[in-house]
């Protein structure tokens, strides 16, 4: 062939351009073989274009045509010729037409496959994806693979809209260094020694945070950067050790307009990218409501259910378990005023539960350190059968009138001293209570929501100290600077989440300006002045001279293209993701490294006994 070079991508042609020679490049993704007669399905990015080999073929290239098998990388010359109207394939873009193929070269031919790039069905219509330790091996196949190219290329999209929108704003995109020193932010850091300073590590960054304080320091008003972030934690399906953010931060600012920005930006990526709609304004939950309602601080809004106080039964009955989950409201530690004793009224369903699958709920709720799930049913008479009925017999007009239950309702509850505990737990229950009743739809719902008024610090039980929720740089809520020693548990931080659809989206804060306020709260955390001074110096140093209001966010980025791509893990969205023990069996990362290196890093590995 004398010109390779393609003419058009696989994606493009159409019944328009039916009589036009072209050249098409691409990778084979399956032939059909009819004797005189190959269909040839050409891949590229951009799609599938049918290639019939027939009649305008020589014998030499129906020779090559036979001999194609799947991933060869091929070059077809041909006529655009339209397809008989039986033939047309509505599915594809490409459907109507067909190229008669000329001519074809091969680039390069393909071993055999690991597994099939194309789509393969089980017999009742599952997809079949293989192995995922077996898809990172051969991460390069995987992701030729189509649902891995939509994933890759909707997140080059979110990234393109979240510049486009941020520079609109006035945003700079400023680069922070991945060299810093080591700070304690949360979780572990990825240490890289030294070689010229022997014994000396750098760290790598587990957020740009301080960095984008120091920028607003010095004046850049609005930053923003999509950064690469590194964390040394256990990985699971939205955590990866190595994560972007879209990190931001502005000066001169309030709490009101970093959310109603993220909120704008958001809106602006999913329109840009899934032409998806979202409200101008996301709901504003405070975090003790998001844990009495839902029993999490990232619950998930497409379905409502929410989980409500039976504190009042406890008087009714002589009924052990609820006395002890209504006896303790507001005497823990972070001083929450809301009693153990939760319910959920899960609507016309008692006769589809048996006891089993209250069971299999009540499993749930033990995961999650429950002592049990009591439950009840309405009958179809307004009687309470089973469970816990019989401490309640008598008792269901107030009870039903109270809840909001009706015949058929099966009520669930969780009782604990331990306010948070019970959430938790009966909100774990109604998350799986979601999914088994198809309460939503996982494929076309996005519902953000903001989670605010966070307490500032959570008590360590382990180590006997108060820590900060979200790290030391954000503000406590003025109302409590007077008593942030006095009353710690107390004290609410202006901090905020974004979540969507069960996830936690983003965090940020309203920070510290004053090196003073800075100083108590190190203090109250229990730095001393010089474990302060050695671990943020810097940042307390440049402090001093006249640091502006400032605060921001930091959506994570994986976690955000995962969502939107409705899938359940940021592998799929990561083009070179670790696996779950943070390896890559690709390349076999981490690995040993030769003793001259290490002797060059000044690093002796000792065998641990
Ligand atoms: P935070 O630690 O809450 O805040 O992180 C912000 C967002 O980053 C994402 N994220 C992760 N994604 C994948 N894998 C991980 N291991 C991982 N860890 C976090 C989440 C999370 O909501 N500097 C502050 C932000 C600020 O205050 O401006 C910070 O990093 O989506």
């Amino acid at each position: 062939m004398e010109n390779t070079k393609r003419t058009v991508t696989c994606g493009e042609l159409t019944k328009a351009d039916v009589g036009k020679k072209v050249v098409l490049n691409g990778w084979v993704s399956r032939t059909r073989d009819l004797g005189g007669l190959v269909f040839i399905r050409l891949r590229d990015r951009y799609g599938i274009t049918q290639v019939m080999v027939g009649d305008n073929a020589s014998d030499d290239v129906k020779k090559i045509a036979s001999s194609l098998k799947s991933e060869y990388c091929i070059a077809v010359e041909g006529t655009v010729a339209a397809r008989a109207d039986k033939d047309v394939n509505k599915d594809m873009a490409t459907g109507e037409i067909e190229v008669e193929a000329t001519d074809i070269e091969i680039f390069t031919t393909s071993q055999e496959l690991p597994f099939s790039i194309e789509e393969v069905r089980q017999k009742d219509g599952t997809v079949v994806v293989p192995n995922e330790d077996l898809r990172l091996k051969y991460r390069y196949l995987d992701l030729r693979r189509d649902p891995m190219q939509h994933n890759i290329i909707l997140r080059s999209q979110v990234a393109f809209a979240t510049r486009e929108y941020l520079t609109s704003k006035g945003f700079l995109e400023i680069e922070t260094p991945t060299f810093i020193k080591s700070t304690p932010e949360g979780a572990r850091d990825y240490l890289v020694p030294s070689r010229v300073h022997p014994g000396k590590f750098y760290s790598l960054p587990q957020s740009p945070q301080l960095y984008k304080q120091l920028l607003m320091v010095s004046g850049f008003d609005k930053y923003f950067q999509i950064a690469r972030c590194y964390r040394d934690e256990d990985a699971r399906g939205d955590r990866q050790p190595e994560f972007t953010q879209i990190d931001m931060e502005l000066s001169f600012t309030n709490r009101e307009e970093v959310l109603s920005t993220t909120e704008g930006m958001m809106a602006h990526i999913f329109k840009k990218t899934l032409n998806y709609d979202l409200p101008v304004k996301f709901d504003r939950i405070a975090w003790e409501d998001a844990f009495d309602w839902y029993g999490s601080d990232k619950p998930d809004l497409r379905f409502d259910l929410k989980m409500q106080d039976a504190t009042f039964m406890a008087d009714l009955a002589d009924f052990n378990a609820f006395k002890a989950g209504a006896a303790n409201a507001g005497r823990d530690i972070q001083r929450h005023k809301r009693s153990g004793l939760k319910a959920l009224v899960v609507k016309n369903v008692a006769d589809k539960y048996s006891r089993k699958q209250v069971e299999a709920l009540e499993a749930v709720a033990k995961t999650y350190k429950a002592k049990g799930l009591a439950w009840m049913k309405v009958n179809q008479d307004g009687v309470f059968e089973g469970g816990i009925s019989k401490f309640y017999t008598g008792k269901e007009a107030e009870i039903c009138s109270k809840l909001g239950a009706e015949k058929n309702d099966l009520l669930l509850f969780v009782s604990d001293e331990n306010w948070q505990l019970a959430c938790t737990a009966l909100g774990a229950v109604r998350k799986q209570l979601g999914k088994d009743l198809n309460l939503y739809n996982p494929n076309d719902e996005f519902h953000f929501a903001w989670i605010i008024d966070f307490p500032y610090f959570a008590w360590n039980e382990e180590e006997n100290h108060w820590e900060t929720e979200h790290h030391m740089f954000t503000l406590p809520q003025k109302q409590y600077w007077d008593t942030l020693e006095s009353d710690p548990g107390a004290v609410k931080g202006d901090l905020y989440d974004l979540v969507l659809n069960g996830y936690e989206l983003a965090s940020g804060s309203m920070r510290i300006n004053d090196p003073a306020l800075q100083q108590r709260i190190f203090k109250i955390v229990g730095y001393s002045n010089e474990r302060a001074e050695k671990a943020f110096g810097f940042l307390v140093q440049a402090f001093k001279f006249g640091a502006p209001p400032h605060g921001g966010i930091a959506p994570g980025l994986d976690r955000l293209v995962m969502l939107m791509c409705h899938e359940e893990s940021i592998h799929e969205v990561i083009a070179f993701p670790k696996n779950n023990l943070a390896m890559s069996p690709m390349d076999e990362c981490p690995s040993y490294i030769d003793d001259a290196q290490l002797e060059e890093l000044h690093i002796r590995c000792v065998e641990k006994e």
